[in-house]
């Protein structure tokens, strides 16, 4: 067996190999017959159900990874974190969460019913609150996303990055939910914009990039945001923070509480297939494997994480 046990109360993460990532990879990949490709936007379910990667990036921002690292998916919900940072740069975090909660959640990624009760959403990883957020990005029609997507060329030094204008048109076709969403919290008052706001929220989800890029943006929000490379041009510890204590407690949506029991680590998913994790002041993980769960999370994804932590004595707990 490749996979070493660890048991001392420190993350050797430095010792994770190419050869212990592929025999996870290869232990866990059959799961994906117990979880099905998101199909409720059409493009999605085009995805191959057999494809798996895992990659991390270590403390030194070194990249170690297995299975399809190079295949591109679409980031869906992985975006809201970047979103949320672009956001809080812009305005505070104060004027951001005046209209939006810190709240944990045991509802679905794409539930709006306390935008009745509480007046606001429930947090900035669901989705009334991600579409709150990146309205709160200044610009007109496609510039709030332009901003989202300069800040993510940056974060993984991939200046290729870019959406899929196929998915986007897909998502914005079928997104009547989110639309529903989007005039509830105008009608609020909490969204003073046209629908563009909303275009750029879809332009976000469709978002490709590869298991590889991921890793690069947990590694970033697990160090303080700073780059794989060191490079600190966006340093910011309490962004830092901030992002990984909300996808600690909402970014596996209603799983996330027992996801925290289990992994113990700020993760957040997308119905893509990709999860993206940081290990708090030490390193970036991404899984990719498109066949989800019950709460839109990657089936072979959670299960590779799963043993990933356990061998390696990575969750925070
Ligand atoms: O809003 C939607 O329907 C998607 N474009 C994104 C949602 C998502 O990824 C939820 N995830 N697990």
């Amino acid at each position: 067996d490749s996979i070493p046990n660890y048991s001392q109360n420190t993350s050797p993460i430095s010792e994770v190999s190419k050869a212990s990532l592929t025999t996870i990879l290869n232990k866990n990949r059959h799961y994906y017959l117990d979880g099905k490709v998101a199909d409720y936007i059409p493009e999605l379910g085009k995805m191959d159900p057999k494809a798996v990667a895992i990659a991390v990036v270590n403390e030194k921002g070194l990249l170690i990874g297995a299975g399809d690292m190079h295949k591109k998916f679409t980031m869906q919900s992985i975006s809201k974190p970047i979103a949320l940072m672009v956001a809080v740069m812009e305005n505070g975090e104060e004027a951001v969460f005046k209209k939006m909660g810190y709240f944990g959640t045991d509802k679905p990624f794409n539930h709006f019913s306390n935008l009745e009760t509480m007046g606001k959403p429930l947090n900035p990883m669901m989705n009334a609150g991600a579409i709150l957020t990146t309205s709160l990005i200044s610009g007109d029609g496609q510039v709030p996303f332009d901003k989202i997507l300069k800040l993510l060329r940056y974060i993984t030094d991939n200046p290729t990055l870019d959406y899929n204008e196929t998915v986007y048109a897909s998502e914005k076709e079928t997104g009547h939910r989110n639309r529903g969403m989007f005039y509830i919290m105008k009608n609020a008052g909490l969204i003073s914009g046209s629908e563009e706001q909303l275009d750029n929220y879809f332009r976000q989800c469709s978002i490709e990039l590869t298991t590889e890029d991921l890793a690069k943006i947990g590694y970033f929000f697990a160090q303080q945001c700073v780059r794989f490379d060191g490079d600190q041009r966006y340093k910011n510890p309490e962004i830092s923070k901030l992002i990984q204590s909300q996808m600690l407690i909402a970014g596996m949506y209603e799983f996330s509480g027992e996801y925290a029991r289990t992994v113990g680590l700020p993760s957040k998913s997308g119905v893509g297939g990709g999860i993206m994790i940081s290990v708090p002041n030490e390193a970036g993980i991404a899984v990719f494997s498109a066949p989800l769960d019950a709460h839109g999370n990657s089936v072979v994804g959670y299960h590779m994480i799963l043993d990933l932590v356990r061998h390696y004595n990575l969750g925070i707990f």
